[in-house]
């Protein structure tokens, strides 16, 4: 017999947070989310609910399960509220501090049994395993941006994670109807590992001036077949989580061809962190993205 998922706490209820409560939620699990107040978990709500609302008017879902995914939904505005969860699944902030932190508070409270995961895009599993109790009951499960449309989740085995574990995440994600691929852990695993270099040198070509930020978009739409421009997926991503997972491949590679763009690092900076803050190397916040440079 495997290890058996009913309930499933997740914590951070921003754009992934929300996302993964989304469809773990529509997938018949019950989910309490959690972040650090009770208005940002009522945000990630609102989300889900706009979302959802969004597959009735598409014939994707019917109008009782919407109502009934959102009902299997609990705000979870203390981490004691996540106790009887059968899997946990961290998806705050990617900084490696405020991770621990987290691990360090959540794992006297679960339950022994209790698996832990990480939604990292790029921080080491092992290394984040083994802050916790639990090395052997920790794993990767990246999921992609947004949640609800895209299909993959990458599962990464940090050196301690047992079969099961790991077996029990492979029917989860199934479950979940997601593809699932295993990458090892390295820093920033597959999906990352290739992406953002691409889109770190975008951001290197806007600040040589190469091109504008519709120019480069433009061309690597028309010219590369990409569904959206690099930039415009940063923005998408959230810059700060860019400039994260650029850090990471800087200091976990030693290589300079990871060196962050002194422009992400500006922008990161000034707070304009992309869709998130409703500006980046776009601005949002009229009717229609206007591109910055
Ligand atoms: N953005 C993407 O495209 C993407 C894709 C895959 C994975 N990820 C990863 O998912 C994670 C979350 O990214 P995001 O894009 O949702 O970021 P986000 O900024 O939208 O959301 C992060 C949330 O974490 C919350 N948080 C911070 N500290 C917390 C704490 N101590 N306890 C509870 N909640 C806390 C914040 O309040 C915020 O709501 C990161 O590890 C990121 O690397 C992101």
């Amino acid at each position: 017999m495997g290890i058996e998922i009913k309930k499933v706490g997740v914590i951070g209820s921003g754009q992934m947070g929300n996302g993964i409560a989304h469809v773990c939620a529509l997938s018949g699990y019950d989910v309490a989310l959690n972040d650090i107040s009770l208005d940002r978990i009522q945000s990630g709500l609102a989300t889900i609910n706009g979302n959802l609302t969004r597959q009735v008017n598409k014939n994707q879902i019917s109008e009782a399960e919407r109502v009934t995914t959102l009902a299997r939904i609990s705000a979870a505005e203390n981490l004691d509220a996540l106790a009887d969860c059968d899997l946990v699944i961290e998806a705050a902030t990617e900084n490696e501090q405020i991770k621990r932190k987290i691990f360090a508070q959540i794992c006297p409270l679960l339950k022994p049994s209790a698996l832990l995961a990480t939604n990292t895009s790029s921080i080491s599993i092992t290394r984040l395993a083994a802050s916790t109790d639990r090395p052997e009951k920790f794993v990767g499960v990246h999921f992609m941006n947004p949640v609800p449309l895209m299909q993959l989740v990458e599962l990464v085995r940090g050196i301690a994670t047992d079969d099961p574990t790991f077996d029990a995440c492979k029917a989860f994600v199934l479950r979940l109807g997601k593809v699932s691929t295993v990458a090892e852990d390295f820093p920033a695993f597959i999906v990352n590992r290739i992406l953002l270099p691409m889109i770190n040198e975008a951001i290197y070509t806007l600040y040589e001036g190469v091109g504008s930020v519709d120019a480069i978009d433009t061309a690597m739409r028309l010219g590369a077949n990409h569904p959206m421009g690099p930039l415009q997926l940063a923005d998408f991503i959230g810059l700060d989580t860019c400039l994260s997972i650029m850090q990471v491949l800087y200091e976990g590679l030693a290589d300079s061809k990871y060196r962050p763009c002194p422009l992400l690092v500006k922008y990161v900076e000034a707070g304009w962190l992309g869709r998130k803050t409703q500006r980046g190397f776009y601005d949002y916040r009229g009717e229609k993205p206007i591109p910055t440079r």
